[in-house]
């Protein structure tokens, strides 16, 4: 049987009951008490705050997002942290105004579309039991069946909504294969199919688009990293209240890697606020040409090359980034060397169980 302690939230002064087996920021997120967070999954550190009274076990966090001084230090990671008696925290809770943020709750998807849209990636589609409540770039975590019945343990993955809340019960979803790996090349690449039913939790997360700004905005997307960063052009070429320029440089190794490149597009002859650039990499603009499409439709090389060459300066921009930790770490400091600033850079790493050996953690920028 689990026993529940009462944790205090300080400066704010809240308190929600948490049970021994459930992590601190669960029990808060589900209480409406938003507390800061991205990976949920002990690697990113963004959840760290201090112990100021009671005990904790601190669970599965990585030894390099919390390190030993840090635990004798008195520090814990919300997201892994569990009470073992009444628990006082202080959080940084630095929350957009403008922003309300929905309590994470319990849903049954059913699997409604499943399509193979560029390499190695798959597009999802669920449908909720209810409506749910989100922010554009917000995710979902999935229960994974064990993977045998003699594993017997289910586990559970991240993966972003990559339509906008106006469609609260349809869901979309971009996954890319990850070999070896429990959920993708175990379960959504191995035997899932439409017409499946299984557990869902959210809305998690806090790379969300922040409307009522009017800032040139700079999205810079690779892989599956899109998935986030369409949701949120979605809403903000739908919501008035978003004014601003939005540029999407979306980056794939080669065409075959890159998706939705024709939703993009007529989104870009459609709204005149709205750019696309889809980059790449390892293609160059005479094959792209000899194969009958246009080279001139594309920027070449790296993602954050061709951002460096389109602009001499960002200031003043707004900068949402997100993919593969190390493509998100190269995209930021192309960012701030064009002179934006660390607070106007919102970002989410992909990161992956693999990640807790060693994740990649800027040192550019507090977390
Ligand atoms: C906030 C967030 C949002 C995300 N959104 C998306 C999205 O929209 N689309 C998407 O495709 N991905 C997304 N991801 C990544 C996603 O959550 C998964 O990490 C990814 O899909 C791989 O999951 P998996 O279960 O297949 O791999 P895992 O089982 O996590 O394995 C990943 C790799 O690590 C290795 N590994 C596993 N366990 C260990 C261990 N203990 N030690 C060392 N190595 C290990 C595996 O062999 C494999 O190579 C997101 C991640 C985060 C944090
Ligand atoms: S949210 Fe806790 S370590 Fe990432």
């Amino acid at each position: 049987m689990s026993e529940s302690y009462v944790v205090t939230i300080e400066p704010i002064g809240r308190q929600v009951l948490c049970r021994d087996d459930q992590s601190i920021l669960d029990a808060c997120l589900r209480a409406g008490v938003w507390l800061p967070h991205s990976c949920t999954h002990g690697t990113c550190a963004t959840c760290k705050c201090e112990v100021v009274d009671g005990d904790v076990d601190h669970g599965e966090a990585s030894s390099f997002a919390l390190m030993d001084f840090e635990r004798d230090e008195g520090k814990l990671l919300t997201c892994c942290a569990t009470p073992r008696s009444d628990v006082t925290i202080e959080a940084d809770i630095d929350v957009d105004e403008d922003l309300e943020m929905y309590p994470v709750q319990d849903y049954v998807a059913t699997l409604v579309e499943k399509t193979e849209i560029a390499r190695d990636t798959v597009r999802l589609v669920i449908e909720l039991d209810r409506d749910i409540a989100f922010n554009a770039g917000q995710y979902l975590t999935f229960e994974v069946p064990p993977a045998s019945q003699a594993d017997g343990v289910a586990v559970r993955r991240t993966w972003s909504i990559a339509s906008p809340p106006s469609e609260p019960r349809r869901l979309e979803f971009h996954v890319r294969l990850v070999p070896g790996g429990r959920g993708t090349a175990g379960w959504v690449f191995g035997g899932l199919s439409v017409g499946e039913q299984f557990p869902v939790s959210g809305p998690y997360g806090r790379f969300v688009l922040h409307t009522g700004q009017d800032n040139h905005t700079i999205m810079v997307a690779g892989g599956t990293g899109l998935a986030p960063i369409k949701a949120m052009l979605r809403h903000g070429l739908e919501n008035e209240a978003y004014g601003g320029e939005m540029t999407l440089y979306q980056g794939g190794r080669s065409r075959d890697w890159l998706y939705d490149v024709d939703f993009f597009r007529s989104l870009a002859e459609e709204f005149d606020q709205f750019t696309y650039r889809p980059c790449l990499s390892a293609e160059s603009a005479e094959e792209v040409a000899a194969s009958g499409d246009d080279p001139t439709a594309y920027g070449y090389g790296m993602v954050t090359d061709v951002i460096a060459n389109d602009h001499a300066s960002l200031s003043g921009c707004k900068g949402y980034l997100c993919g593969p930790p190390l493509m998100v770490e190269a995209a930021l400091k192309t960012l701030m060397s064009r002179r934006l600033f660390p607070r106007d850079i919102y970002r989410e790493e992909f990161f992956n169980e693999g990640d807790k050996s060693g994740g990649v953690n800027s040192p550019l920028i507090k977390r």
